[in-house]
């Protein structure tokens, strides 16, 4: 299946993998059930010394077409080690038959797409909470950048939720892969978050991730698939040829609104760079707990006022009865037994005299029944 050229490049990977440890054989694994399907195959969660994994299968076709796809996107597994990165687990290289995997660390909580469509993970949770999500996301294509690398493939799909719901970005080393016609329609998706200059196939930088990051994040903060109801095909028409984008308006912050516009900006140079993403997001977030303190302020204060009015009712209510028994003593020639006449003085000054005390309606009535 292999030439003579690629057989050599199979044999150099698997020298690399061996000597850092990460040479997988494939009868340690015991595939379970398939989780997922791409462009590269089927994925499968799996048994790895005893703990579940994520087994990516390289289709024959992959290999046979696009071998240099798939070791590059095990060379970059290889190096990249980041919170925000789906831990590697090694991989499985045979040749007779051909047998190619790449293992990860299993996502308990699938990926960001079914999360955010099928499972409802995000469905009721507070802005704070996505907005953590976001800067994770940013945060690993930050690092992916810094390391030189592109990822070109950016959607909701390949970024995993771990059991304690840290976005990983999965699914490198895919420019080649996605070129491809067939990967880019249908089921996988990609157009509806392409940047226009990767869509029009002309010369595209990192600013591309930039664009697509917008997309995703929109599609999380608003619970809706871009474009929903327009085929891949057009709605990567519309990006390119009428400048049409997403709906943000359902984004419920105006930041967070502008971010994702200023990320998908046709021209790229004006994208934001990664550090004022983070930045903006981190903003977000501070005044999310601005704004907790000041609610829990203000129920503090609510709560203080409440005492105060109910302490004023109160204190009232108890003159009164105060008062009510020292005219009752007073008409029966008993001398007062209340020790403490305070109370029936103040009601008595005309200075501590309050509207609507003379009567018994209102709270003062409510409270004197009530009392009763
Ligand atoms: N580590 C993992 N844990 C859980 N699910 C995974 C993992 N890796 C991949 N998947 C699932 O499999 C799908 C395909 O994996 P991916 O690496 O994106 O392969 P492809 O290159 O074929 O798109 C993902 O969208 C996700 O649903
Ligand atoms: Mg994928």
């Amino acid at each position: 299946m292999f030439t003579a050229r690629e057989q050599e490049a199979l044999d150099e990977v698997k020298k690399t993998f061996i000597k850092r440890g990460f040479l997988i054989q494939q009868a340690e694994l015991d595939l379970i059930k398939s989780v997922g399907r791409g462009a590269a195959g089927q994925t499968y969660l799996a048994k790895y010394k005893d703990h579940d994994v994520a087994v990516k299968k390289y289709s024959q076709d992959i290999l046979r077409n696009d071998l240099p796809s798939v070791i590059n996107e095990m060379k970059f597994m290889l190096d990249l080690e980041h919170k925000n990165i789906v831990p590697f687990e090694g991989i499985v290289l045979e040749l007779e038959p051909p047998s190619v995997m790449l293992v990860s660390t299993f996502a308990i909580n699938g990926d960001l797409l079914d999360a955010i469509h099928r499972r409802k993970k995000f469905a009721d949770s507070p802005l704070e909470e996505k907005v953590v999500t976001a800067m994770g996301i940013a945060e690993g294509l930050q690092f992916i950048h810094k390391a030189g690398i592109i990822h070109r493939d950016v959607k909701c799909a390949n970024i995993l939720l771990s059991d304690s719901m840290t976005p990983w970005i999965a699914d490198f080393g895919f420019s080649r892969l996605i070129d491809r016609v067939n990967t880019m329609t249908g089921e996988t998706g990609s157009y509806r978050y392409m940047a226009p200059e990767v869509i029009k196939a002309s010369k595209y930088s990192d600013k591309a991730d930039v664009y697509s990051f917008g997309v995703c994040i929109n599609e999380l903060f608003t619970n809706e698939q871009p474009f929903r109801g327009t085929q891949p095909y057009e709605a990567a028409r519309n990006v390119v040829l009428l400048g049409v984008r997403p709906d943000y308006r359902r984004v419920p912050n105006v930041t967070l609104q502008k971010l994702i516009r200023a990320c998908w900006q046709a021209n790229e140079s004006r994208r934001p760079s990664w550090s004022l993403i983070v930045g903006v997001l981190q903003e977000v977030l501070d005044d999310i707990e601005m704004e907790k303190k000041l609610e829990a302020t203000r129920i503090a204060e609510n709560k203080r006022e409440f005492t105060r009015v109910s302490d004023t009712i109160r204190g009232r209510t108890d003159n009164d009865r105060e008062r009510s028994k020292a005219e009752k003593d007073r008409d029966s020639g008993k001398p007062s037994s209340d020790n403490d006449d305070r109370g029936v003085q103040r009601n008595e000054d005309p200075r501590n005299h309050q509207p609507g005390t003379d009567n018994d309606t209102g709270i003062r009535g409510f409270f004197r029944k009530f009392k009763r």
